[in-house]
């Protein structure tokens, strides 16, 4: 696997993971766990962001497809499949110097399997399944898409039962299907990262416990900011502050942000 990423174009990447998803490898964290781990090492995750860095047109894609989240979360897509709807993602979260305690998401499920590199910082995570404890107020979530909003919509209350907890380091590699109900929880003050690879969706919408209700109304727009293709550039170079680029040379090193 190092051999055949090393140095790799986008497009080698690109093609290599259209190879794995293709082949099924991917819905599994044994089919998945080398080549996630592999591009999450420092040098490979240098050259890949570098390269994107260095071109315009791949930046204009990207921030097409990206997104802020709540709590200063950018959500990236780095490279997108052709043939199979995979797609491989940096999540971003900013330190928030201003705020202090911990930061957490509501439980949610997703519409697909993916593996998950944290590379920057850690986390806390946590898992659920439907059982006696405590109550929430499910949503259905549906999709952002092309669009600029995702809406939620009120299903009532339900019960869930804590089943996982565990704090994640930065160098961890985990598998999670689409049905598996988790959060994550971090510090606010830390910056932290992962990078995913995303399986194609086989769900239309995700669900969403909440421990407050969102609002008054059954259903619920929610919109969020697109980064501009300046704005992710300097994303991508402050990424690079937190990791480090100094190890052996890649031909497409990047300079300093
Ligand atoms: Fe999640």
């Amino acid at each position: 696997m190092v051999q055949v990423l090393a140095d790799a174009t986008l497009q080698e990447i690109k093609d290599h993971l259209e190879v794995i998803v293709d082949s099924g490898r991917g819905t599994t964290f044994q089919g998945s766990e080398s080549v996630v781990r592999q591009l999450s090492e420092p040098g490979d995750l240098c050259s890949l962001i570098g390269q994107i860095i260095s071109d315009d047109d791949a930046l204009a894609e990207i921030a097409a497809l990206s997104y802020y989240h709540a709590n200063n979360f950018l959500k990236l897509v780095l490279l997108a499949g052709d043939k199979n709807p995979w797609k491989l993602r940096l999540h971003m979260w900013h330190p928030q110097p201003d705020a202090s305690g911990i930061i957490a998401e509501d439980i949610h499920s997703h519409r697909w399997d993916f593996t998950t590199a944290l590379v920057v910082g850690e986390y806390f995570a946590q898992e659920y399944r439907i059982g006696p404890g405590e109550e929430y107020y499910h949503f259905k979530y549906l999709p952002i898409g092309q669009g600029k909003a995702f809406s939620l919509e009120a299903q009532g209350k339900e019960q869930l039962t804590s089943v996982f907890e565990a704090v994640l380091p930065a160098g961890t590699v985990y598998h999670i299907n689409h049905e598996v109900l988790h959060c994550i929880s971090r510090s606010a003050g830390k910056a932290a990262a992962s990078l995913v690879l995303q399986q194609p969706a086989v769900e239309e919408f995700t669900n969403v416990y909440r421990t407050s209700p969102v609002g008054e109304q059954a259903k619920t727009e929610i919109e969020v900011q697109r980064p501009s293709v300046d704005q992710l550039r300097d994303e991508l170079k402050h990424f690079l502050t937190w990791i480090d680029c100094s190890g052996p040379l890649r031909n497409t090193a990047p300079s300093p942000a």
